[in-house]
C-alpha cells in the first residue's frame, strides 16, 4: 500500500521547519495571527504572480529570512458559493499534491474570516489522506527519493494547527471513519478478480466483525434452499462459487426497522456466453463496485458507531463462462416465483440484485432499500462519468439522495420508471425477460427489471457503472476506483435517518 500519511492536530504555535500551509480568503487576506511574521512576502509574492485567492488556487513561496520555515504554501478560499464538504477534502487534495516532497507539513487552520471549524480541519485532514491513496502493492519497484531506499510520494507527517485541539480531533474520527470505508472500497474495487473472488471476497467482508459488524454468509446450500436461482444461475459458469453476505450494524434502537443496502458483487464480468468483446474487459474486475461501496459504508457507519440500525447485503459471483454456464433462452426462477428469461447472459447484475432484494424485503423489512449497480454501459452514454443514474420510486428519498450527491460531491441525476418502460421487459415465454426491446433507454429498462423484485418498499437503484470507476481523477482521487457511494450514503444517513 501506498504510505498513509500521519495526521495530528496541535495547538497554534509557528513549526521550527517544514512547509507552513497558509489559508487566504477575501483579497488573499491572510490570518491576522501569522500576519506580523510573513504578511509582508505573502502580500508581495501574491502581487508578483497574481494570486487573488480564488479557490483551490496555490501560492508556492521561500520563507524570509528570520522565519523558522522552508517554504510557505498559500492556498485559495475564495469562491462563489459557501465552502461544504467537498471543498475541505478538496483543498486537502491540493495540499498533499503540493507538498509531496516535504517531510513535516503544518496546515494553519485559520483565515482573515476567522479560524476554520472543527469539521472544516477534519476535512481538510480527510482530503490528505484520501489524496495519497495508491493502490500500488503490485508494483515492486516503488519511486525512490535521492539516497533513501523507498519513500513516499506524498509528505509523511501533518499536523493542522487549529484553535480547539480536542474538538478537532473528534471530528476527525469520525471523519476517518468514512475515509477508512472510501479506502476499503477503493481498495475492493482495484483488487484483480484473480486475487479477489467470492470466497475471498467474504474474507475481507469477515474482517468487518473487528468493527462490531454482525456478519452472515449464505453459500450455494442456503440458497438453493431459498430458490434464490436467478442469482445462482449467473453463478453456473464459474468455479469459484456464489456467496450472499449480510452485514448489520444494530446503531440504533433495538426492535426499530433497520434501512438496507444492497451491492452488486460480480467479481468478474465475462459477459458468459453473450461474451464480451475483448478490448476493455479488464475493467470488469470492478464490476463488484456497488458491493464495495455497500461493503465500505458499513465500515465507516460501524466506525463512527453511527446511530441507527443497518443491513447491508451483497451478492457475490463471477459471471464466466464454461460448459456449465447457463444459455441465452434459460429461464429461470427467482426467490420471489418470478419467472425470467435469459436472452443475454451479460445482464447479470439485474439477475443477482433480483433475488438479494427480494430476500433483503422479505427477511428484513427495512424502511427503504437502496441498491448500487456497475449495472449498465447505457449510464455511461447518458451521463458520463460525473454523475450516477438514480431510479426510485420515491420522491423524498431521491431528494436526499439528490442533496447528499450535491454536499459530497458524488452526484447522482434521477432518471424515469414507469409502465411504458415495465413493458419492455415482459417475457415471451416468461414472466419476464432479463433485457428490453433493442438498446433503448437500457439503464431504464434493467431499473424496470430490478423493482419487479422490491415488493413496494421505498427503494433506490444507482447505477454506478461511469462513477464507481474509470471516473476522471480529481484533488482528493487518483485512483481509478472511487470508492463511489461511500461518502454519498454516510452522508444520507447522518442528516436523516441517525438518532440525533
Ligand atoms: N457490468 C456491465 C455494465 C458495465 C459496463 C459496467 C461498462 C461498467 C462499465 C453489465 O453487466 C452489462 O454487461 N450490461 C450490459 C447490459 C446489456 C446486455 C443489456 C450492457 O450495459 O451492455
Ligand atoms: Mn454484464
Ligand atoms: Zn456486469
Amino acid at each position: 500500500m501506498s504510505i498513509r500519511p500521519s495526521v495530528h492536530f496541535a495547538p497554534m504555535e509557528l513549526p521550527g521547519k517544514g512547509v507552513l500551509v497558509l489559508f487566504a480568503g477575501e483579497a488573499a487576506g491572510l490570518a491576522s495571527s501569522v500576519l506580523p511574521q510573513i504578511g509582508e512576502t505573502v502580500a508581495r509574492a501574491a502581487a508578483s504572480q497574481k494570486f487573488t485567492g480564488k479557490r483551490l488556487a496555490t501560492l508556492d513561496i521561500l520563507a524570509p529570512a528570520g522565519v523558522d520555515v522552508e517554504r510557505i504554501l498559500v492556498v485559495g478560499l475564495k469562491g462563489e458559493t459557501p465552502l461544504g464538504e467537498e471543498d475541505w477534502l478538496k483543498l486537502g487534495g491540493v495540499v498533499a499534491s503540493k507538498t509531496k516532497k516535504a517531510e513535516t507539513v503544518t496546515i494553519w487552520c485559520d483565515a482573515a474570516d476567522g479560524s476554520l471549524s472543527a469539521d472544516a480541519a477534519a476535512g481538510i485532514a480527510s482530503g490528505i489522506v484520501l489524496r495519497a491513496y495508491d493502490f500500488d502493492r503490485y508494483k515492486t519497484k516503488k519511486p525512490k527519493k535521492d539516497g533513501e531506499e523507498e519513500s513516499a510520494d506524498v509528505a509523511c507527517a501533518v499536523t493542522l494547527a487549529v484553535a480547539d485541539v480536542p474538538a478537532a480531533g473528534t471530528a476527525y474520527e469520525l471523519a476517518s471513519a468514512v475515509v477508512e470505508g472510501v479506502i476499503l472500497a477503493r481498495d475492493l474495487v482495484n483488487e484483480p478478480a484473480n486475487v479477489l473472488g467470492p470466497i475471498e471476497y467474504v474474507d475481507q467482508i469477515n474482517e468487518l466483525s473487528a468493527q462490531g459488524i454482525d456478519v452472515e454468509i449464505l453459500g450455494e446450500a442456503e440458497m438453493t434452499e431459498l430458490k434464490m436461482f436467478a442469482l445462482l444461475g449467473v453463478a453456473l459458469g464459474s468455479p469459484r462459487g456464489a456467496r450472499l453476505a449480510i452485514m448489520r450494524w444494530s446503531g440504533g434502537p433495538e426492535g426499530e426497522a433497520p434501512i438496507a443496502f444492497v451491492g452488486k458483487g460480480v467479481v468478474f464480468d465475462t459477459g458468459g456466453i453473450s461474451i464480451k468483446p475483448a478490448g476493455g474487459m479488464e475493467d470488469m474486475k470492478g464490476d463488484m463496485g456497488g458491493s464495495a461501496a455497500v461493503v465500505g459504508l458499513m465500515r465507516a457507519l460501524a466506525g463512527r458507531k453511527a446511530k441507527v440500525n443497518v443491513v447491508g447485503i451483497v451478492g457475490l459471483v463471477e459471471n464466466a463462462v464454461d460448459g456449465k454456464a447457463q444459455r441465452p433462452g434459460d429461464i429461470v426462477t427467482a426467490m420471489s416465483g418470478t419467472t425470467i428469461e435469459v436472452i443475454n447472459t451479460d445482464a447479470e447484475g439485474r439477475l443477482v440484485l433480483a433475488d438479494a432484494l427480494w430476500y433483503c424485503q422479505d427477511r428484513f423489512q427495512p424502511k427503504f432499500m437502496i441498491d448500487l449497480a456497475t449495472l449498465t454501459g447505457a449510464v455511461i452514454v447518458a451521463l458520463g462519468n460525473h454523475q450516477a443514474g438514480l431510479f426510485s420510486n420515491n420522491d423524498e428519498l431521491s431528494e436526499r439522495l439528490h442533496e447528499a450527491g450535491k454536499a459530497t460531491g458524488e452526484k447522482v441525476w434521477r432518471l424515469p420508471l414507469g409502465p411504458e418502460y415495465d413493458k419492455l421487459i415482459e417475457g415471451k415465454f416468461a414472466d419476464i425477460k432479463n433485457v428490453g426491446s433493442g438498446r433503448a433507454a437500457g439503464s431504464i429498462t434493467a431499473a424496470q427489471f430490478l423493482q419487479r423484485f422490491v415488493n413496494d418498499v421505498p427503494w433506490a437503484h444507482l447505477d454506478i457503472a461511469g462513477t464507481a470507476m474509470g471516473s476522471p481523477s480529481n484533488e482528493y482521487n487518483q485512483s481509478w476506483a472511487s470508492g463511489f457511494g461511500v461518502r454519498l450514503l454516510n452522508r444520507l444517513v447522518e442528516t436523516h435517518y441517525e438518532q440525533k
